[in-house]
């Protein structure tokens, strides 16, 4: 294995492109993609902490490697931090982001408090020990959906301070302010103090 050579335990591209384009040359992040490992990772604890140890320990284990996994949930105020660790399956298995989004504007309604955060878990299993890093990014669930970019709830998520929803930034921009962009700064400040 290449010195700087880290795997990110994830099959979603947007996210290693997120990633990749952070983390600039300091290291070299390779996914499962790349190892063509296609089968979907086991996520079935009830906490974004579990899920991201949960995936890592199986990756790290299955291919001896250092290597790093990502769990992040949408946290709703006025729906009691609904959909959460559920947030990829909010409208039921298999449906799709478009039906996630549907169901979260239908459970908010007329509802006026609007406000929601990202929450992102890192777990790094680096030389045999294990490591957590976390991301918040707050803002508001809009009533209609805006933008084209990324994915998940993106079209209907307007970070604090900004005017457009994070499917109509710059990638760029929503890594730098984004949740999971946030405990990707942390994983590499703490790498880079390794
Ligand atoms: P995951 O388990 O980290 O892939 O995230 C669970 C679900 O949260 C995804 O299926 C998306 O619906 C949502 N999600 C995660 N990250 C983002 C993001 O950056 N923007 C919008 N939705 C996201």
């Amino acid at each position: 294995m290449l010195k700087n050579e880290l795997i990110f335990a994830t099959q979603n591209q947007h996210k290693v492109q997120e990633i990749a384009a952070q983390i600039n040359g300091t290291y070299e992040v390779k996914s499962l993609i790349d190892l063509a490992y296609t089968e979907e990772l086991e996520e079935t604890q009830e906490t974004l902490e579990g899920n991201a140890l949960q995936k890592v320990r199986f990756v790290a284990n299955k291919f001896k490697t250092n290597c790093f996994a990502d769990d992040t949930g949408l946290e709703v105020e006025a729906l009691g931090g609904a959909p959460g660790v559920y947030s990829a399956r909010y409208a039921g298995e298999g449906k799709s982001f478009e039906d996630n989004m549907d169901k979260l504007l239908q459970e908010l309604g007329t509802e006026t408090n609007r406000k929601a955060r990202f929450r992102t878990v890192i777990a790094l299993i680096l030389n045999g020990k294990e490591y957590t890093f976390e991301g918040i990014c707050e803002g508001n669930i809009i009533n209609a959906k805006r933008g084209s970019q990324g994915f998940g709830y993106d079209p209907v998520f307007q970070p604090i301070g900004y005017e457009k929803t994070f499917a109509q930034m710059d990638i760029d921009l929503k890594a730098k302010i984004g949740h999971r962009g946030k405990a990707v700064a942390k994983l590499i400040d703490f790498l880079k103090a390794y």
